[in-house]
């Protein structure tokens, strides 16, 4: 192993700070955290960062919506996020914000250098803005109809049904998501990072072995596209850092969140003396630099990310480790099918090493998805970690423990085998190094099946009958709890809990990777305590059932004392509510439904059909010809008496007591009202 130890950063990708994190998110950081524990159980000095992603258009959104300010939403998710990951065990030296003093002072600086190297350019484009909301619209708030298959309700830049990728101003019938008008093209002054200069060296950098096979070959897909010039700036209203000399220009969120990683670095070096920005990132600096991402999100960083490092001066990344998507019993996770798992409600239903290890069982280098099959994570648990491996140290405890008063014999009983486990210890290094985690389990419990088979063979429950064949039950036990001390150090950096209770039964400190060369003999062990239980299938019933009733309302951030605030909604919002004056031009009773009214109701430039739940406060005939207020853009409803296209507002609390409201005379059919 590591003769001589590496000093490695290590990054996962910034969440941002507007939702929630979920299990989808769980596979970079526990795939992440499992790497950075391997590498200092071996001994290398790792450095672990992330942060929050604090800016851009959506959390500025959802701050609104929220009525609260944005810095005030990062800081309750970055809290609430910061729980959760470590209610997985997973374990960062720091956690910072891209909304921070560092970050601000670092992406100047950046931008700064880059711009007095002519690497940053100007010019003006035209852009989908909201009149309305009096905002520029990223892709992604533009919906409407595909200009290629006409699928309905699909993003401003691609279509999920036919995969066609194209510009907003391409949609058929298209609107903003943010107040439902249609948006209108307008110019604005951008400014770009030459990212085409980089070309040669990102090509010569990309294929130097930074990447795995399959992000080499998206990279040739990119390079036979041609790099363009990269859009780093945003118009206001925008939550980010503004440029300098500008007066309503800001950092695009993708200029700022990879330098969070510096940010974050250089925080953590301000707390503790460590290294810092000057030690990991000079151009010559002779550590590494691994960054674990998503595939989605590959671009930036093998990308953007390397030229704007090199553009400075700074080193680039030493690997991008890209992983799949998580699926769940083969599917996109969906909360209506009890899916879209939230990290915090696994948590309060399951053991969090669980899913570590069903991670493990399912990581690889490549960039294929993962899936996980619930049926098959609790049989995956139950006959791995509490069938094979705790039931090694069980089986045998018990024994030492009540006839030798926990002490372990002077010698093994085979030490071929000990040699022979310790030796796996290698190649199953090597398969933590090359992420190659699923191997490593399955190579980990193959090592367990095979001291079951040794546990099974000698039958020390049927020795311990036999006062005569005491000290064998020793030995053969001894040697079972050498065997699971072996396979603990090999399984520490995917289950640091369990590993923590089993180094405190074995009583013999805190273990790195070599430290079971040594077998423990004559050696005095603690009373065992049962390190891991079954999974219940009935907890995972009841987890998925939890996600799935919760489908429903939406998701709501932390609660905390400024909840009374955040039950606002914005004026955005409010403005996406279509209300019209109407007037009844029909009103009929229902046959087989008691409390509704059928009204015909003209909107002036239409006439919907409202099935209206008033019957018990009017008769048609009070209805006729009078003027109500209808929410025109309601989804038509399909109800059992036919279709509702809208809703009537009015007063009350029901029965008798229902109070249609009406506009003040003057007011004709089609008017919109605020
Ligand atoms: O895709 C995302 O979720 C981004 N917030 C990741 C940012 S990673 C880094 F560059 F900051
Ligand atoms: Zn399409």
């Amino acid at each position: 192993m590591a003769e001589k130890s590496r000093r490695i950063l290590v990054t996962s990708a910034l969440p941002y700070a507007n939702n929630s994190i979920h299990i989808g998110h769980l596979v970079e950081y526990i795939q992440t955290d499992i790497w950075v524990r391997f590498q200092r159980l071996v001994g290398n000095d790792c450095t672990y960062v992330c942060a929050s992603d604090a800016h851009g258009t959506p959390v500025m959104l959802r701050a609104r919506e929220l009525g609260v300010e944005p810095e005030a939403l990062v800081d309750r998710f970055r809290t609430e996020h910061q729980r959760d990951f470590a209610g997985f065990g997973v374990v960062f030296d720091n956690y910072h914000s891209t909304h921070s003093p560092e970050n601000e002072a670092l992406v100047t600086d950046i931008y700064a250098r880059l711009r007095d190297k002519d690497l940053i350019t100007r010019r003006t484009i035209s852009q989908a803005y909201d009149a309305q909301a009096g905002m520029f619209l990223p892709d992604r708030f533009v919906r409407g109809i595909c200009p290629r298959c006409k699928a309905e309700d699909q993003y401003g830049d691609s279509c999920e049904v036919c995969g066609s990728t194209y510009s907003p101003s391409e949609l058929i019938d298209a609107k903003s998501v943010i107040s439902g008008t249609a948006p209108v093209e307008r110019e604005s002054e951008h400014y770009f990072f030459r990212l085409g200069a980089f070309e040669e060296s990102l090509q010569a950098y990309t294929q130097s072995g930074v990447v795995d096979a399959g992000v080499a070959k998206k990279l040739n897909e990119w390079f036979q596209a041609g790099l363009q010039d990269w859009d780093i700036s945003r118009d206001s209203p925008y939550f980010g850092f503004r440029i300098p000399d500008t007066e309503d220009k800001y950092f695009y969120v993708w200029l700022d969140a990879p330098v969070g990683y510096l940010a974050s670095l250089q925080d953590l070096a301000a707390r503790t003396g460590g290294p810092g920005v000057e030690d990991f990132f000079a151009a010559d600096s002779a550590t590494e630099l691994y960054h674990f991402i998503g595939k989605d999100i590959a671009y930036f960083h093998t990308l953007f990310w390397p030229a704007v490092l090199e553009g400075v001066g700074f080193r680039r990344p030493t690997g991008v480790f890209v992983h799949g998507f998580l699926t769940v019993n083969g599917e996109k996770m969906s909360k209506s099918r009890g899916s879209f798992i939230p990290a915090a409600t696994f948590l309060e239903h399951l053991n969090p090493e669980y899913l570590r290890y069903y991670y493990a069982c399912k990581l690889g280098p490549g960039l294929d998805d993962i899936d996980l099959n619930l049926e098959d994570f609790v049989n995956r648990n139950n006959s791995d970690l509490v069938g094979k491996f705790v039931n090694i140290a069980s089986r045998c405890a018990g024994f030492i423990s009540r006839k030798f008063d926990g002490q372990l014999a002077d010698k093994l009983d085979d030490k071929a085998l000990y040699k022979d486990f310790v030796a796996a210890g290698d190649s199953i290094a090597a398969c933590y190094e090359r992420r190659e985690f699923g191997r490593a389990m399955r190579e980990i419990m193959a090592l367990a099946d095979r001291a079951n088979q040794y546990i099974d063979e000698h039958k020390p429950w049927a020795m311990a009958k036999d006062e005569a064949q005491l000290p064998r039950v020793q030995l053969v036990c001894t040697q079972g709890i050498n065997l699971f001390r072996v396979l603990l150090g090999y399984l520490k950096p995917v289950l640091p809990s369990l590993a923590d209770q089993a180094e405190a039964f074995l009583n013999a400190g805190t273990m790195n990777w070599t430290s079971s060369r040594q077998p423990l003999l004559k050696h005095q062990i603690n009373q065992f305590q049962p390190l891991m239980t079954r999974v219940e299938e009935k907890s995972v019933a009841a987890m998925v059932a939890q996600v799935r009733e919760s489908a429903s309302p939406p998701a709501q951030p932390p609660a905390t004392e400024a909840d009374d605030q955040a039950q606002t909604i914005s004026i955005e919002e409010f403005l996406r509510i279509d209300l019209r004056i109407g007037t009844v031009t029909k009103a009929e009773t229902v046959d087989g439904a008691d409390k509704l009214l059928r009204l015909s109701i003209d909107l002036g430039s239409e006439q919907r059909t409202i099935l209206a739940g008033i019957r018990s406060a009017y008769s048609p005939a009070d209805l006729e010809g009078r003027q109500v207020v209808v929410v025109a853009n309601l989804a038509p409803r399909k109800m059992r008496f036919g279709v509702s296209e809208g809703m009537v507002l009015a007063a009350g609390s029901g029965g008798e007591e229902i109070f249609l409201l009406s506009p003040d005379q003057g007011a004709g059919p089609g008017m919109r009202v605020r």
